[in-house]
Formats: C-alpha cells, structure tokens, sequence
C-alpha cells in the first residue's frame, strides 16, 4: 500500500475537547495506529524546559529532538496512552500546564511546524491511523478520508480539566483553569502558520453534553458509514 492510500481519521480541535481520549479509543476499535500531535510540541518543550532553558537556540532544540524514537503504547485503562520517547516513560512530565504553554509559544514558529511535519508524516502506517491535533485535517494530512472538528464550550472544557487534575491530586481553580483554557485557544487560533480551524470538509461534533462512549460511537459511525 503506498503512504497516500493509507487510510486516516483527522480529530482536531481545542484544548480539553476530549480528542486524545476519544482518538485514542476510536484508534483501538478501528484497529489503527494513534498520533498525538500536541505530545510532539511538548516533548520539544519539555527538552527545552530540562535542558536549553538558558540557550535560546532553536535548531540546536529540532536538531536535538529529530533523531528521538517516539512511540504511544496503549494501556489497559480505556483511552489512556504511555509516551516512550528513546524507551523512557515520560506521560508524567508532558501532562504539566507549564509543558502545555511552552509546547503553545513553540508551536507558533513556522521552524518547529516545519520540523514536526515529517515526523508526523511518519506515523500514516497501515492498516491506519487516527491523527488528533490542531492542523491534522487542514496541514498535515489534508488528504484524509475523514476529518473531525470536536468542539466544547470552554466552561464545560476547564470543567474537565479540573476532574483530571484532582484525580492526579492536584488542586485549581475553574476561574483559573478557564483563563488558561481561554489564553491558550486564542493563541491556537490566533497564530498565523497552521491556526486551530476546522478544514472545509470537517465534521463538526460538539461534545459538551456527551459521553466519551457517545462520541467515540458517533465518529466511528461515520468512519464506517
Ligand atoms: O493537544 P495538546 O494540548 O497536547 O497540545 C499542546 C499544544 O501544542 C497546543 O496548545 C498547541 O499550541 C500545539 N499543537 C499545535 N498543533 C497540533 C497539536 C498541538 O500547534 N497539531
């Protein structure tokens, strides 16, 4: 099968809208391979966080970070991935909101976009793959079969946030978590390389008042349909 026939599944949309969750599952009924995008914009921040904190040079970063072996190995919990990068367990240290605002200023620059293309690129395995992000649909597999634009009200999304973060025993404010939620959206659809936007032949699915089961359910419909 050439990399074009391969078939995949696009989900983007917002921070909190439940696409890794619902990806990951959907990745599993369908027997596909699973990429989240956004962990490759925190594991460059992360190495930034760890170790270039003084250096603002940003090739030595891509350069550092290109040769990296990520992989996502699904865990028996439902739609739950380990992150390996090099065979280190790193799931912990990407969840933090300090990863998640570096992994946003850095995915402004057209140079780190370009860098991550390829590596994207690379995961369109067979039998397929379902892709989760901000661009997959309108950038980096503009040819998919199915494109998905999963939406939530941003109370609904920090709402969420705060459920996963207790059960980490972390306590925040909505006030605060909402404001994050908020800063970060607009910086996504804000930025001009590759903005958080719905491609002209997304679906949209607005999950505020559904269940992961329903939406996994729902998109996997349409995938079959
Ligand atoms: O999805 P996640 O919250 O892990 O993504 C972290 C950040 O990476 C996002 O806020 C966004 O700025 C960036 N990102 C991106 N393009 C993608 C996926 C994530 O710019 N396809």
């Amino acid at each position: 099968m050439s990399e074009a026939t391969i078939p995949v599944v696009t989900i983007d949309g917002p921070a909190g809208s439940g696409k890794g969750t619902i990806a990951i599952q959907l990745a599993k009924q369908l027997g596909y391979h699973y990429l989240g995008s956004g962990t490759l914009y925190r594991i460059l921040a992360l190495y930034k966080l760890q170790r270039l904190r003084e250096v603002d040079n940003l090739q030595a970063l891509l350069d550092e970070c290109e040769p990296l072996r990520i992989v996502f190995k699904p865990m028996q919990e439902e739609g739950v991935v380990q992150v390996l990068v090099d065979d280190e367990d790193v799931s912990d240290a990407l969840r933090t909101e300090e990863c998640a605002k570096e992994a946003s200023q850095l995915a402004v620059r057209p140079q780190v976009r370009e860098a991550l293309l390829k590596k994207q690129l690379g995961f369109r395995m067979t039998p397929g793959l379902v892709a989760e992000g901000r661009d997959m649909g309108t950038v980096v597999f503009p040819d998919a079969g199915h494109k998905i634009y999963l939406t939530a009200s941003a109370e609904e999304r920090a709402r969420r946030r705060q459920k996963q973060l207790r059960k980490q025993g972390i306590s925040a404010t909505l006030d605060r978590l909402l404001a994050e939620i908020r800063a970060r959206d607009s910086l996504d659809k804000e930025r001009p390389v590759s903005p958080l936007r719905p491609a002209a032949d997304a679906v949209r699915v607005d999950s505020t008042d559904l269940s992961i089961v329903q939406v996994v359910e729902h998109i996997a419909a349409l995938v079959q349909r």
